[in-house]
């Protein structure tokens, strides 16, 4: 069960008992007081995903409430969907051929300091329902790792390849003849802010594990793919409604968005935050 903060300037509601809650008092299309930002900023920590509805924002109010997290992201996908660099459009309509997010992921783990958080903030939902977005808390994955797989993953390197999503699931090619960024990082991270472990590993960019034979790479991912996608107590499942803003620790949690509705639309727009260092044991 996470600690729960006092808040005084935001009231914040708990989804479950440790990922999630949704946070009442705020309008993020005005500036946030020291104290309103400094208790978000606690309830983020302590609840890994913050969900804001009835959020009325354009583009700018967008790009500056993430900015007060740090520099906002360009995603290696940028140059194939063109507009403005720091916004992620995610649409799907009738006629896409995939929805982003569609499998268990943390964003852009390829790249060597991936995102710290993203804030997507969804103003048209499926007319028919559905369209939710499950979200994963990768330190309980850790802690319920029996002792003996905690210290078989001590120490051990992941590497992680942009190319997996987005040429071979996505079948967008890189700009100009580039490569996706490839990157490594530990399988078990401790958070920069917490201190707490979490379970580094996700099924849409991590590729291998080094110095293991190939067998026993696939063995011990597929395990752990295994652990996070059917062990239900580790989600929390976010309903959209128009004009609702997520935002999440994308250092300490999984998501997976559900595509439900086809063929009916769903349009979002993302922004996400340059981490502040490579993911650390
Ligand atoms: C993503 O950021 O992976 C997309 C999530 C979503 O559309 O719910």
């Amino acid at each position: 069960m996470t600690q729960v903060h006092d808040y005084q300037t935001i009231a914040v509601d708990s989804i479950t008992p440790h990922i999630g809650a949704e946070v009442h008092g705020v309008d993020l299309s005005k500036p946030l007081s020291n104290e309103q930002f400094s208790e978000i900023y606690q309830a983020w920590l302590d609840w890994k995903v913050l969900v804001f509805r009835d959020q009325h924002i354009d583009r700018e109010a967008h790009k500056a409430f993430g900015r007060k997290f740090g520099t906002l992201h360009v995603h290696p996908m940028q140059h194939s969907y063109g507009g403005d660099p720091e916004i992620l459009r995610v649409k799907t309509t009738k006629d896409s051929a995939y929805t982003a997010g569609n499998g268990w992921h943390t964003d852009v783990t390829c790249d060597e300091i991936p995102p710290l958080g993203s804030m997507l903030y969804v103003t048209e939902t499926p007319e028919c329902g559905g369209g939710d977005t499950l979200f994963a808390d990768m330190y309980l994955a850790y802690d319920l790792l029996s002792d003996k797989m905690k210290d078989m993953l001590d120490g051990l390197v992941a590497v992680h390849d942009g190319a997996m999503p987005y040429l071979s699931g996505y079948k967008v090619a890189p700009p100009d003849g580039s490569q996706y960024p490839r990157n490594e990082h530990p399988v078990v991270t401790t958070h920069p802010e917490t201190g707490k472990k979490i379970l580094y590993v996700n099924s849409g960019f991590t590729h291998h594990i080094k110095d293991l034979a190939s067998w026993e790479s696939r063995m011990l991912l597929d395990g752990l793919f295994k652990h996070i996608a059917e062990t239900q107590r580790l989600y929390c499942r976010v309903n959209w409604e128009p004009n609702t803003l997520t935002f999440w620790d994308n250092r300490c949690t999984q998501h997976h968005a559900v595509w439900d509705y086809w063929p009916h639309s769903r349009y979002g727009e993302r922004v996400s935050i340059v981490g502040a260092q490579r993911p650390a044991a």
